[in-house]
């Protein structure tokens, strides 16, 4: 079957909702629950209603966008991606499954046939951690990772809780109703760019992911003695930031240390307080993301991060505290829709490799409770999470007909 994929209108809606941000194109903000936030939401809901789909919305904003199949008793299909995107982010990263999503079941309703299996398009809330610091909270919540006192113990920088959060954006029902049952869906595929230069640099349209790596986080607290950086003498000092420094090359050393490039750590967050150049820190907090496709070796290299800090602390003095903020398994993806999409690879006459993931994304949660893969394509120069961030209407649009040649398979 002839499927074709209209990528001027694809092109045209990416470019509109790059413009529902908060900081100015090419650049792209849009924080979860934001007014802009809301605003690309309700721009999207009249998209979903052109294409004729029944969309419905959970209790913390996850949205679901039917294409109802002719068999009302088989599980359906899913598809999709987020919309939010962190501060001074680009325009392809999520959108590029949401509204690509959505071209592929347009291109499936214009070939003419109605699936067996209904599709959906899902749209997650918050797979970014900026407003609530956890990423993929829409999908963390439908897969019921999350306990109820640590939902109820996040808080946005403005002390917000999600309870307020959602109530502002007009999302009601307990959070717990957000839950989906194991295997609600026959199959979930996610279209995304690659956020690395692996299929830009081997001159490859389309990546096919067989595992996401596991991510973990933690928070380290330091608190040493402030003074005055002139008169207090160096043999007197319990300078927390001089511990951090011996914390943030430890995580350097653990991550080296187990000789596999898939190990990754990584210090993204020093705040030293109080900050001033002629006073000795008092404080520093610090947070670290360790990630690895082995999830056991990951754990190991947080033990060893930890123990690091400790010592670190304890030698010059200093109080310490450790919050574990995740710790999540890797994913393994279904081998079933790996074949399905590699057999529409073949079909479209596309060359592909496999690959994994090294960013995580709402796959890793969703291959907790039904089988799940994902698509990638190339973005120029592996760049993501900022402005310069790029993948062409050809890469994107090849993107999608694999994505829909998958859907049609696991769907008919
Ligand atoms: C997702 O944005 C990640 O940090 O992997
Ligand atoms: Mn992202
Ligand atoms: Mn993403």
């Amino acid at each position: 079957m002839t499927l074709t994929i209209d990528s001027d209108r694809l092109t045209r809606e990416i470019e509109h909702l790059a413009h529902i941000s908060d900081t100015p194109y090419p650049s792209v903000t849009r924080v979860l629950f934001s007014p802009v936030d809301v605003r690309a939401r309700a721009w999207l809901k009249t998209l979903y209603a052109e294409a004729g789909l029944l969309v419905r919305e959970d209790s913390v904003g996850n949205t679901f966008v039917r294409w109802a199949g002719t068999d009302p008793t088989a599980a359906p299909v899913g598809t999709g991606s987020h919309t939010d995107a962190i501060p001074n982010a680009g325009r392809f990263d999520g959108v590029v499954g949401v509204l690509g999503g959505l071209e592929a079941i347009r291109a499936l309703q214009r070939s003419g046939r109605r699936p067996r299996r209904s599709i959906d398009l899902v749209m997650f809330t918050a797979e970014e951690p900026t407003r609530f610091g956890f990423g993929c909270l829409g999908s963390r919540v439908m897969a019921g990772t999350l306990a109820k006192w640590q939902l109820e113990k996040l808080r946005d920088p403005q002390g917000l809780t999600l309870d307020e959060a959602r109530a502002q954006a007009g999302c009601t029902g307990t959070i717990e109703s957000a839950r989906l049952p194991r295997d609600c869906y026959h199959a979930f595929v996610e279209l995304h760019i690659e956020q690395g230069p692996l299929l830009e640099r081997e001159g490859l349209p389309i990546g096919v992911v067989t595992a996401i790596a596991a991510p973990a986080s933690i928070r380290f607290e330091l608190t040493g003695e402030g003074g005055h950086a002139g008169t207090v003498l160096m043999p007197d000092r319990h300078d927390p930031s001089l511990a951090a420094a011996e914390v943030m090359l430890a995580i350097e050393r653990a991550a080296l240390a187990t000789g596999s490039r898939d190990t990754v750590a990584t210090c993204g967050l020093v705040q030293v307080q109080p900050g001033a150049i002629n006073s000795i820190p008092r404080h520093v907090k610090l947070e670290v993301d360790v990630r690895d496709i082995d999830g056991a070796r990951r754990d190991g290299v947080l033990a060893a991060i930890k123990s690091a800090a400790h010592e670190a602390a304890t030698r010059r003095g200093c109080g310490f505290s450790e919050q574990l903020i995740n710790s999540d398994p890797p994913a393994t993806c279904a081998p079933v829709i790996v074949a399905a999409v590699e057999k529409a690879c073949a079909e479209l006459r596309l060359p592909s490799r496999r690959m994994i993931s090294r960013a995580y994304h709402d796959s890793l949660f969703m291959a907790q409770i039904c089988p799940t893969a994902m698509v990638f394509i190339p973005c120029q120069g592996g760049y993501s999470h900022r402005p310069d961030e790029y993948s062409s209407p050809q890469e994107i649009a090849q993107g999608v007909a694999v994505l829909a040649r998958t859907l049609e398979q696991l769907a008919m």
